[in-house]
């Protein structure tokens, strides 16, 4: 199992997350995290750590955010790695909670 960066994480990237992971498996694009399944060791110290909540057991995932499983793990290839805590994007908390934000996803390791 692994646990799976969900969608309210886009545009707010509060990278709270990084800094309590053991094994260090978050990977990072512009505007989103991921974490990489095949090092993660379901410590389940992260989920709590995310201001917006965006952090999900692979089992617990909403039914509408199911891809995010699959997204996770290929971005989790492209993007550099992350374990240092930054500031979050301007508009967090502007964008916390908005719905349909997986339309806003920048994909590209910039
Ligand atoms: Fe890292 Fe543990 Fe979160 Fe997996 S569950 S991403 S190992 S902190
Ligand atoms: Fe994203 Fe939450 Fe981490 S907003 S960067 S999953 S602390």
């Amino acid at each position: 199992m692994t646990f799976v960066v969900g969608e309210n994480c886009i545009n707010c990237k509060h990278t709270d997350c990084v800094e309590v992971c053991p094994v260090d498996c978050f990977y990072e694009g512009p505007n989103f995290l991921v974490i990489h399944p095949d090092e993660c060791i379901d410590c389940a110290l992260c989920e709590p750590e995310c201001p917006v909540d965006a952090i999900f057991a692979e089992d617990e995932l909403p039914d509408d955010q199911k891809d995010f499983l699959e997204l996770n793990a290929d971005l989790a290839e492209k993007w550099p790695n992350i374990t240092q805590m930054k500031p979050p994007l301007e508009d967090a908390e502007k964008w916390n909670g908005v719905a349909g934000k997986i339309e806003h996803l920048i994909k590209d390791a910039g």
